[in-house]
């Protein structure tokens, strides 16, 4: 038992070692001998090569020379079915009497090889004749004959005189084949240039004749390549199907060119042995790189050459194309009208990149200019003073200057309500639909600005039924707007009847000069600054050149604001402001109303230009009657316009000191009015409006510490920065 387990297992380790593994020769394969590379089927070892047939069985002498069958050397193994091996020069040689001096002739066994038709068989030499016999089943000869008598002159032409060549058929079962020449009778005059006649058989195209060279002595030269070709078993590759030796991989079976058996080779693209399946077996080529002038690209462009399994492509790089004519990369054609889409498309989006930052700069420029005006009219100053802890009574929105314009439809002239000395007033349309009045400035006069400031700051102490309200201020553009409410039935200018306006100017001035905590002088009083609503409610309005007089300031000194004609004469001449300035100007609208003439007017006599001469001289001369606006003598008593006239003359005194308080001016004008019993003083001033005036007892705590009165003044105001900013 023990001893057939050994056995068992010697076998299989002698089958390991020697038979070949799935059909493919062993790892440890001589692969060269000498320059000659082995290849499989072919082999110099069990195992090694195809095991079927001995005639694979090669052996490697020790002076690294490849023999197959042991006389015939091998130097070259192709895996199409060929083997070029040696083979000797059979020859005769005779001496000048025409006897024999040593002959050879040569016999070669085969195997299952047959002789190539690539072969040739040569006989050399004059009046030679040779034979080619080859032997198997049935034994075949043929033969070349050689006929001359003297040296012949061509060299290089194999065509019967001193050589023969003629081509070989062989039967693929012959076995052995033989060459062997002779002198064709006995020719002694030959002797000198040919002593000798050869047979060969010879691969074509090896051979070149050398008329006085080979003729003498080819002996020199000897051996000549032959090609046998070689193939698988005797069945089709139909008949072998897949028990073929062909390699697993991209090998493909083909029917032996020499009538039996198949062969393999590489599939298109692939090289290697065709016969393994490892890695010496069919690779893909990579065409880009090889140096084979087979399997090379054609691509005209190296550079487009792209390797692929089993081929390549001539891919031209994107935005390149194969032209298919010239094989050579083209650019892309792109037509006109790309090209001119193109460009449009490109300059467009130029031109709009560039108009897009220009627009973003213009806005920014805008923003900046907006932000640099509203810093110059003083807007950091009244956000500052306008806001403050505490309660509001003053409600100043600040406007941007995209709202003004909408509001005043780009400041069209159909919009203008009146151009005063100070600026143009516009009428303007809110978004909420609320009509406002909005006063602009004139362009380039630094003063102006600063009474905008002043006017936004005065009216926002202010709360009083006859003081036209500001809404706001829009600070954004060049000169600062000021947006008031809007009074729509003009002005006292307008309307110039009925005392009662004086009454309620009176009153209103009397409130700035004394009810207001720090006193306001308004120092513009006159009919086209008093406003009319509606209910013929006067308004007095235009407070840009008004002053908020500190406490302990009895008079101050500013540079000389007014109207001619209204202008206290005092105040002009000593530029020194007091509240009295205003009673001057009240006693001009005064008599303006009760005698509907204007303050100035040069229509009338010289003396009597200005309206308080007119008066004086009209007292003087006992015509009053003449002067009073019959309207007013009308609808009053003579001795209340008598008294009218006495009020309004004593408030034009020359002298300030001379002239009434306003307070005593609106308590006699209102006396005059409760004789007429029409109202109420009070109905006007209802009680609760004096605690609105919160703001104005803020200011006046502050003003008392201040030399000016406007730098600490801190309103509780809110301020409502309108959306869009
Ligand atoms: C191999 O080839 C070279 C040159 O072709 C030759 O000199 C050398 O003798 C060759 N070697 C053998 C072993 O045939
Ligand atoms: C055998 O011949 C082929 C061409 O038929 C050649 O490419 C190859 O180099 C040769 N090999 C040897 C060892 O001479
Ligand atoms: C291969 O050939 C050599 C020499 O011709 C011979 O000695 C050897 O036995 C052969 N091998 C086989 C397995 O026939
Ligand atoms: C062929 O000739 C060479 C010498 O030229 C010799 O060594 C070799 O043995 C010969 N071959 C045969 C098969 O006789
Ligand atoms: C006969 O052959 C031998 C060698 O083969 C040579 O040396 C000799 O010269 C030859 N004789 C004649 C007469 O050619
Ligand atoms: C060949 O012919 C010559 C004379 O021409 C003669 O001497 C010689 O003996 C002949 N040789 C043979 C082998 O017959
Ligand atoms: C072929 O030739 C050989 C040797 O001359 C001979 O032994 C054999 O009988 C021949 N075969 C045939 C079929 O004639
Ligand atoms: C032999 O080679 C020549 C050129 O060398 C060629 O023209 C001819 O066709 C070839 N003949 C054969 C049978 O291969
Ligand atoms: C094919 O070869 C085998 C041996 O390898 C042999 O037995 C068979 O008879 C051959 N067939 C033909 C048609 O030659
Ligand atoms: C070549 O062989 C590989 C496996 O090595 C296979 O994936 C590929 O499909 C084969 N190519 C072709 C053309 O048969
Ligand atoms: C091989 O030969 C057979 C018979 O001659 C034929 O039917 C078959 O198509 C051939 N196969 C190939 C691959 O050439
Ligand atoms: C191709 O030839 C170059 C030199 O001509 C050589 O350096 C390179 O190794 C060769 N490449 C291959 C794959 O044979």
């Amino acid at each position: 038992m023990k001893v057939q387990r050994l056995i068992l297992v010697a076998v299989f380790f002698y089958l390991a070692c020697t038979e070949l593994v799935n059909g493919q020769p062993r790892k440890d394969c001589q692969t060269r001998c000498g320059n000659v590379t082995i290849e499989y089927p072919f082999g110099t070892s069990q195992g090694c090569y195809y095991a079927d047939d001995p005639s694979f069985n090669l052996t490697c002498n020790d002076k690294e020379k490849l023999f197959f069958r042991n006389n015939i050397e091998v130097i070259n193994i192709s895996h199409s079915g060929e083997l070029r091996v040696m083979t000797n020069t059979s020859y005769a040689c005779y001496d000048s009497q025409g006897n024999s001096n040593g002959s050879r002739y040569y016999t070669y066994r085969l195997g299952s090889l047959s002789l190539s038709h690539k072969n040739k068989f040569n006989v050399v030499g004059c009046n030679a004749v040779a034979l080619l016999s080859t032997f198997g089943p049935q034994n075949y000869s043929t033969g070349c004959l050689s006929a001359c008598n003297f040296p012949p002159v061509a060299n290089g032409d194999c065509n019967g005189a001193g050589c023969c060549r003629t081509d070989v058929s062989d039967p693929y079962d012959s076995y052995s084949f033989q060459t062997r020449s002779s002198r064709l009778q006995n020719m002694t005059s030959v002797y000198d240039f040919n002593p000798c006649t050869y047979a060969f058989l010879a691969e074509n195209g090896t051979f070149h004749f050398d008329a006085l060279e080979d003729l003498k002595n080819l002996r020199n030269v000897n051996e000549f390549p032959l090609v046998l070709d070689w193939s698988i078993g005797n069945q089709t590759c139909e008949q072998v199907g897949n028990r073929s030796i062909c390699g697993m991989f991209n090998s493909t079976c083909f029917n032996s060119t020499r009538g039996t058996g198949y062969n393999c080779k590489c599939l298109e693209g692939f090289e290697g042995n065709p016969y393994l399946s490892n890695e010496h077996g069919c690779q893909d080529i990579n065409e880009c790189t090889t140096n084979s002038t087979i399997h090379k690209h054609n691509c005209s462009d190296p550079s487009t050459c792209r390797d692929k399994v089993g081929g390549f492509d001539c891919k031209c790089q994107s935005g390149y194309r194969l032209d298919t004519t010239t094989m050579k990369c083209k650019h892309k054609d792109f037509g006109w009208a790309t090209i001119l889409l193109g460009t449009t498309i490109g300059f467009l989006s130029i031109l709009l990149i560039i108009s897009c930052v220009q627009q973003r700069m213009k806005h920014r420029k805008a923003a900046e200019l907006r932000q640099k005006f509203f810093e110059q009219n003083g807007g950091g100053m009244l956000v500052q003073r306008l806001s403050g802890p505490g309660t509001s009574n003053a409600n100043v929105k600040i406007f941007t200057e995209e709202g003004m314009k909408t509001s005043t439809n780009g400041y069209d002239k159909s919009r203008i309500l009146g151009q005063g000395g100070q600026g143009t007033v516009y009428k303007g349309i809110l978004p909420d639909n609320s009509i406002v009045a909005i006063k602009k400035a004139r362009l380039g006069d630094n003063s102006q600005v600063e009474q905008f400031i002043n006017e936004v700051l005065v009216l926002s102490q202010i709360n009083h039924r006859n003081v036209v309200k500001l809404l706001g201020c829009c600070l954004e553009t060049e000169v600062p707007l000021l947006v008031y409410e809007f009074i729509n039935s003009g002005t006292l200018f307008d309307h110039l009847h009925g005392s009662l306006f004086a009454v309620e100017i009176a009153g209103t001035l009397a409130y700035l000069h004394s009810s207001a905590s720090i006193p306001i002088i308004h120092r513009d009083v006159k009919t086209a600054n008093i406003l009319l609503d509606e209910n013929l409610t006067a308004k007095v309005a235009d407070f840009g050149a008004s002053r908020l007089i500190p406490m302990d300031k009895e008079q101050l000194t500013t540079m000389v604001q007014g109207t001619i004609g209204y202008l206290d004469p005092e105040y002009y001449h000593t530029g020194l402001l007091n509240e009295k300035s205003d009673v001057y100007s009240f006693g001009v609208v005064v008599m303006e109303l009760l005698t509907g003439q204007k303050a100035l007017c040069f229509e009338r006599p010289q003396q009597s230009k200005h309206l308080v001469n007119y008066i004086s001289s009209a007292m003087k001369e006992n015509r009053l009657h003449e002067v009073i606006d019959a309207k007013i003598i009308n609808e009053n008593s003579w001795k209340e316009i008598n008294e009218a006239v006495r009020v309004a003359m004593e408030c034009t005194r020359v002298t300030g000191e001379e002239r009434p308080l306003m307070t005593e001016v609106a308590a006699k004008l209102e006396g005059l009015r409760v004789t007429k019993a029409k109202h109420q003083w009070s109905d006007q001033y209802p009680g609760d409006e004096t605690e609105n005036l919160v703001g104005v007892g803020v200011l006046s705590a502050q003003g008392d510490t201040s030399s000016t009165g406007y730098d600490s003044i801190k309103n509780v105001a809110s301020m409502q920065v309108a959306a869009g900013r």
